[in-house]
């Protein structure tokens, strides 16, 4: 990817996630008004925000990110009113999914507003739309007075920040603001349904559950399985234009090789256990991202200098949700050479880190079946 973006001095300013102050506001306000960058924490994950009806921001946008200008942006609003500024049209079910979570991490997609420029939506004659609740978003897209088109600041493929320090290590030297207001409370994107088709699905799980969706619209189709392309490598680098955007296999990587363990939850233990001890044996550093149920049985693996984070119980899908980008930057930091992974049930906020953890993983998904991890043929 060409890196041709000139280095500016990242400056990372503390912002009171709950009230705003107003000059730090103004001053990333200003900023976008004058369509330059700014970094800001949402309730899902920190933005990379610039002017959405200003074609130059979204050309800094995707530089910055390393970005291809084939994967469309969301663009953000403040009150519900602008929505008829950035779509086209906005059918009945709109309406309806908006008064239920917006402000909120949903996303629509609805028919493009000419006032919309074709870059931020990468071609498409269909727009993104969401309107955050995190006060700090909000205070920001109404300084601005103007939508806000914002990816997540992390780099191209990267996993996406839950902090301001996240989005400094992927973006120093390619934004001029970053505001920290702390970790983002959700921790994964918004979910994004397509209302554009003869019948709304989701094409991204995130931060509002299918099962609320449907309390609304029963009709929502659950997201399609992700598809590989020959390569392993997502379309977009193979230079075609993307035909479903955002439902690329490989997206959400952490640098480190991760291994993602499916199946029963003793028989997950048992493989993940052996599989870990097989890399210690080699001298490797293992990193193993489990649930709080897990770590008894992972205890010889700690013993032997393992990495174990288990953020919460498998009962627990949002505090999974909200810690799972945070664990997966640390073990990454931590240079572990491998990343074990149980799988979470695909319940509530639950689907969205299956998701995220199947792209994490490409194609290292390894099954599990009890008879399997007795004999602790793990491959
Ligand atoms: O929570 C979030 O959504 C965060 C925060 C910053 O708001 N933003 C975010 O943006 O995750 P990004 O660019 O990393 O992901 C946007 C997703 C991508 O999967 C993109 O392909 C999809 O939305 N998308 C955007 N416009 C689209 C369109 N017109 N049709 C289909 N998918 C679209
Ligand atoms: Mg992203």
């Amino acid at each position: 990817m060409a890196d041709d973006i000139k280095a500016v001095s990242t400056e990372v300013v503390p912002v009171d996630a709950r009230q705003p102050e107003a000059a730090v506001i103004e001053r990333a306000a200003a900023l976008l008004r004058a369509g330059e960058l700014v970094v800001f924490p949402t309730e899902t994950v920190y933005g990379l925000g610039g002017d959405a009806l200003r074609e130059e921001a979204a050309r800094r946008i995707f530089a910055a990110k390393g970005r291809p200008l084939t994967d469309p942006l969301i663009v953000h609003i403040a009150q519900v009113e602008e929505l008829e500024r950035v779509a086209a049209a906005v059918p009945e079910r709109a309406w309806r999914l908006a008064e239920a979570f917006w402000p909120g991490p949903l996303t629509l997609i609805l028919p493009r507003s000419e006032h919309v420029p074709r870059l931020v939506t990468a071609g498409l004659e269909t727009v993104a739309v969401r309107m955050p609740s995190h006060p700090v978003a909000q205070a920001l897209i109404r300084a601005a007075a103007t939508p806000i088109a914002a990816p997540s600041a992390n780099r191209f493929k990267h996993v996406s920040p839950t902090t301001a320090q996240h989005a400094l290590a992927d973006l120093n030297g390619r934004v001029p603001l970053i505001l920290d207001g702390g970790p983002t409370p959700v921790g994964v994107e918004s979910t994004v349904i397509d209302l554009c088709a003869a019948v709304p699905r989701i094409l991204r799980p995130g931060g509002t559950s299918l099962e609320a969706l449907r309390e609304v619209l029963p009709e929502i189709e659950p997201p399609l399985p992700p598809r590989a392309t020959a390569s392993g490598q997502p379309e977009s680098e193979e230079g075609q234009a993307q035909r479903a955007p955002g439902q690329l296999l490989v997206h959400y990587s952490p640098t480190v090789p991760l291994c993602l363990f499916e199946g029963e939850d003793q028989a997950q233990r048992t493989a993940i256990v052996a599989e870990a001890l097989r890399h210690l044996k080699r001298g490797e550093r293992v990193g193993i991202l489990a649930a709080s149920e897990d770590v008894e049985a992972l205890r010889p693996c700690e013993e032997r200098g393992a990495l174990v984070r288990a953020p919460a119980s498998l009962e627990e899908p949002e505090k999974v949700a909200a810690a799972l980008f945070a664990t997966l930057r640390e073990l990454e930091a931590a240079a572990v050479d491998v990343i074990l992974c149980r799988s979470f049930r695909p319940v509530g906020l639950g689907l969205a880190v299956q998701d995220r953890l199947r792209r994490a993983a490409g194609g290292r998904v390894i099954r599990v079946d009890p008879s399997a991890a007795a004999a602790e043929g793990v491959r």
